[in-house]
């Protein structure tokens, strides 16, 4: 288990076990590769970041993953594999994420991106994604290098 503290100063628990903090995390995150790029989508407030959101009362996490990469980027899941989960503790409550690792097969251009400006593809994350205005602030934790990490381990 890492932990470490988010850009906000909260502290962040991160694991790479089978769902260590809940079983029924109500957030996920996804991972996305698209042919040889990473895919993440333009969030209208927090900036880049790859795609995610809450889970909704009818759906699995895995539900959740492949319809928030679908809203977020018109990307379509092939295949999509868990990683780990993290645990957040805000100063106005706690959260818990399952982070995925997804390929996706097709991106489709879409009406809406929802909450984003839609799919923005890199070939490689900048080195210095942390202090970089562009990026999201779920993307300045520990959680992205540690999850690439154990992704290259996993040989995903
Ligand atoms: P709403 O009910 O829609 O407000 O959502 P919520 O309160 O269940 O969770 P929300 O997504 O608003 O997240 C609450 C707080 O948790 C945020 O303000 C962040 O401080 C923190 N948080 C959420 N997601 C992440 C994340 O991926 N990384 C980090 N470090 N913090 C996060």
């Amino acid at each position: 288990m890492e932990i470490f503290y988010d850009f906000y100063n909260n502290e962040v628990k991160l694991s790479f076990e089978d769902h260590p903090f809940s079983k029924h995390p109500k957030h996920v995150w996804v991972i996305c590769k698209y042919k040889n790029q990473w895919l993440l989508t333009e969030h209208k407030e927090r900036g880049l970041e790859f795609p995610g959101g809450k889970v909704e009362e009818d759906e699995t996490a895995e539900q959740a993953a492949i319809r928030e990469v679908q809203e977020e980027t018109g990307g379509t899941v092939n295949k999509l594999t868990y990683i780990g989960q993290y645990f957040v503790a805000g100063k106005g409550g706690t959260i818990i994420k399952n982070v995925y690792f997804a390929v996706i097969d097709r991106l489709q251009q879409q009406e809406t991106y929802y909450e984003t400006y839609g799919p923005v593809l890199f070939d490689e994350l900048p080195t210095n994604v942390a202090r970089d205005k562009r990026f999201s602030f779920m993307m300045k934790d520990g959680v992205l290098p540690n999850s690439m990490e154990q992704i290259d381990k996993m040989k995903l």
